[in-house]
């Protein structure tokens, strides 16, 4: 019997209209358009500004998108996994609220925190629901406000981040397309180098906790980008290596956009031309789980069935991964 294999069959996002530009952050700190181009690559990014709205706005927002391309209903979907680490509360899940807004009513839904590998964590989780035959219709949603994390007082960190929300739909395929592999790890010890440090158990927030400024994004941003550098490009060459892929046989690299210079390291590592490789951190910024996806929307139109693609990402935790995959569908 033919393999059942889990395939991305569409994609859907949602940008913010707000464009918080470098010059605008050269007002709120001392940094320079110069500094941060050369540094991180990134000119501007999105930032949520519509009160009372929250990471499970974009992701619905995102999700509804989805099902208007795929002509899905909501009733079909079995199941919906967000990778968020910037959820509307502690609880309950974003994912339930998303599934909520969207009119999902017949599937269970949770939330997965694993930073900036969420969306890669995410799609390795759900592609167990579909390659067992268990479900026929699974969406993965990247989403992160991280704006609303981000201490705008903090030069080293706030010109990094952007908010997004994306969304995929999985479906099962026979034919020789979707998630052919993936090689996940994590290494807790790396959580001291980036890490929120208030809010959870440890410290519940307190009136301490908000003039220590302790609910913001705290990174040890030499170290993390060292691991990054390697924990991103030791796996994507690993998955390379096991399916004997060279580089020209790679479509495309869709890595986590963090830092232009983690990308174009992970790129040379892997030996793939940089015309290969997905990029738009210039636009957006980090949107941590968002990333990912949103280089697949934004790239949909160029994939064409068959296309090997390579996803790596390295975050929080720490946490990275690399999945390969075969491109299902061409946009038409
Ligand atoms: O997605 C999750 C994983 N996260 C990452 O992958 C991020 C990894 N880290 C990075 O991308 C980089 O480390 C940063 C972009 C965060 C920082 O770049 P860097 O080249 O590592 O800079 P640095 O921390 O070594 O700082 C160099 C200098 C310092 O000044 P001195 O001490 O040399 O005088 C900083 O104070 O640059 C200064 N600096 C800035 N200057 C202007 C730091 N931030 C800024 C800024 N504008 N925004």
């Amino acid at each position: 019997m033919a393999k059942i294999r889990a395939a991305i069959t569409g994609v859907g996002a949602y940008l913010p209209e707000y464009r918080l530009t470098n010059d605008e952050l050269s007002t709120m700190v001392d940094t320079s358009d110069e500094w941060i181009m050369q540094r991180i690559g990134i000119k501007e990014r999105r930032i949520l500004k519509k009160e009372g709205k929250a990471t499970s706005f974009m992701g619905a927002e995102a999700v509804k998108e989805l099902l208007q391309k795929t002509n899905i209903s909501p009733d079909e979907v079995d199941l919906l996994i967000c990778a968020t680490i910037t959820p509307d509360m502690p609880f309950p899940a974003t994912a339930n609220i998303i599934a909520h807004k969207t009119g999902i009513h017949n599937a269970w839904s949770f939330d997965l925190n694993a930073a900036c590998s969420g969306f890669i964590f995410a799609l390795a989780t759900a592609t167990q629901f579909i390659e067992s035959g268990r479900y026929r219709k699974v969406i993965v949603v990247g989403a992160d406000k991280m704006s609303a994390i981000t201490n705008y007082n903090d030069r080293t960190t706030c010109p990094l981040f952007g908010d997004a929300g994306t969304a995929v739909m999985l479906e099962p395929t026979i034919d020789e397309v979707g998630i052919m592999d993936y090689i996940h790890r994590v290494d807790g010890l790396g959580r001291h180098h980036l890490h929120m440090k208030a809010g959870g158990s440890l410290r519940p927030a307190s009136c301490e906790t908000v003039e220590n400024e302790e609910h913001f994004v705290y990174q040890e941003g030499q170290i993390v980008f060292k691991y990054a550098v390697t924990g991103m490009a030791d796996v994507a060459a690993e998955i390379m290596e096991r399916h004997q892929l060279k580089p020209e046989d790679v479509a495309w690299l869709v890595p986590h956009q963090a830092n232009m210079r983690i990308i174009d390291a992970t790129a040379r590592r892997m030996g793939v031309n940089k015309d290969k490789v997905m990029i738009n951190i210039q636009k957006y910024g980090n949107t941590t789980a968002a990333t990912i996806p949103l280089c697949l929307w934004d790239y949909e139109k160029q994939l064409k069935k068959g296309d090997n693609i390579i996803l790596a990402a390295f975050g929080a935790g720490f946490t990275w991964g690399s999945v390969y995959l075969k491109w299902a569908y061409n946009s038409i």
